[in-house]
């Protein structure tokens, strides 16, 4: 049987991301199989795209905690349809899968994670005795998939996410290095060892309310703006920019400025909208930025593939690549 990394995405914004990870795993030379399960509210345009990329493109009901005290706690009150991802133990055609957020970028292949048994993760840089559920090697089972939602009806999420169910379910997990699942940190131990060790990362991991497609790209400047806190990943950010302006962007069929707020990151869908450009016509860079900060680039205007094209052509001659 064969094992695939597994990811999700509820909505075109985290789709997005998700397509740039497929590539990223395509680029480092992954030998398996690449699976994502949706769920109804991703446009008919994006899932078409996510067939190209993915082998398996699974629809799957929204599985909701609906619980807003804790996921309060954790200030994502947007992350309880996490609980979607308790849908992947029922890929059952794959032997054992890795599952990847689709806020993950890979940079070296990890395929020597299928050598690691049921349940695998990485320290969660929060509370390091519990995992971090972005990233974890498993084994797709009908018997485990009926007792976790069990224990999520029952038990229920400490912090009203799968985290938070899955950390509860697998007491015992086995860690496996934190290269497996780089995230950023502020604290004041992290930055020199980012320095020693952050060259070794296979797999990073945007976590947190700012995704890499909500970073501001400045095309004046030729980079990524990366705010405080972020700094040190801004060469990842490029990279995950890169594959996203090359493989992405040029698929992505236009924004539908009516649904362009509903969700954090992008809204695409088939319908081109002339108003979206209009409506840019008299904004101010602060407006810019704010827009930009909500997840609504300006496809057709100021963050146009040319723009950002130019900006990837200039960084490769400085680089001397061509
Ligand atoms: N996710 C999704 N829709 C949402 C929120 C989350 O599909 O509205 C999925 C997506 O795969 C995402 C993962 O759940 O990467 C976990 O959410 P996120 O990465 O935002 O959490 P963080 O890692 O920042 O805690
Ligand atoms: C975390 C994980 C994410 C998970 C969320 C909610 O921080 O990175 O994958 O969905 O918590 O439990
Ligand atoms: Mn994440």
């Amino acid at each position: 049987m064969p094992e695939a990394y597994v990811t999700l995405a509820t909505n075109d914004g985290y789709a997005i991301g998700a397509l740039v990870l497929g590539h990223s795993l395509h680029s480092v030379g992954t030998t398996r199989d690449l699976c994502i399960l949706i769920t109804p509210q991703v446009s008919q345009a994006i899932k078409s795209m996510l067939e190209g990329v993915f082998n398996k493109v699974e629809v799957v009901n929204v599985m909701d905690s609906n619980d807003t005290a804790h996921l309060s706690l954790l200030n994502r009150p947007e992350l309880g349809v996490t609980f979607t991802k308790l849908h992947a133990w029922k890929l059952t055609c794959y032997s054992k899968c890795v599952f990847l957020d689709a806020d993950i970028l890979a940079v070296k292949n990890s395929d020597d994670l299928f050598q690691q048994p049921e349940l695998s993760a990485c320290c969660d840089i929060g509370w390091p005795d519990c995992f971090n559920s972005g990233m974890f090697v498993f084994v797709p089972n009908m018997d485990t998939y009926g007792a976790l939602l069990k224990h999520a009806q029952t038990v229920g999420s400490f912090d009203g996410g799968d985290q938070g169910v899955l950390n509860t379910f697998f007491p015992n997990w086995n860690r496996v290095s934190f290269v497996y699942n780089m995230v950023a940190s502020a604290t004041y131990t992290y930055l020199p060892a980012y320095k020693q060790y952050g060259s070794n990362a296979k797999l990073v991991h945007f976590l947190g309310t700012m995704k890499p497609w909500q970073h501001r790209y400045d095309s004046q400047a030729g980079q990524v703006e990366t705010s405080p806190g972020y700094q040190h990943l801004s060469p990842f950010l490029n990279s995950w920019w890169a594959i996203y302006v090359r493989l992405v962007q040029p698929g992505v069929p236009s924004i539908d400025v009516s649904k362009a707020s509903e969700d954090r990151g992008f809204s695409v869908d088939g319908q081109v909208s002339s108003s979206m450009s209009g409506l840019l016509i008299n904004e101010t860079p602060q407006e810019g930025l704010a827009r930009w900060e909500r997840g609504e680039p300006d496809y057709l205007g100021k963050d146009a593939f040319s723009n950002i094209q130019a900006y990837i052509d200039s960084r490769l001659k400085q680089n001397g690549a061509k």
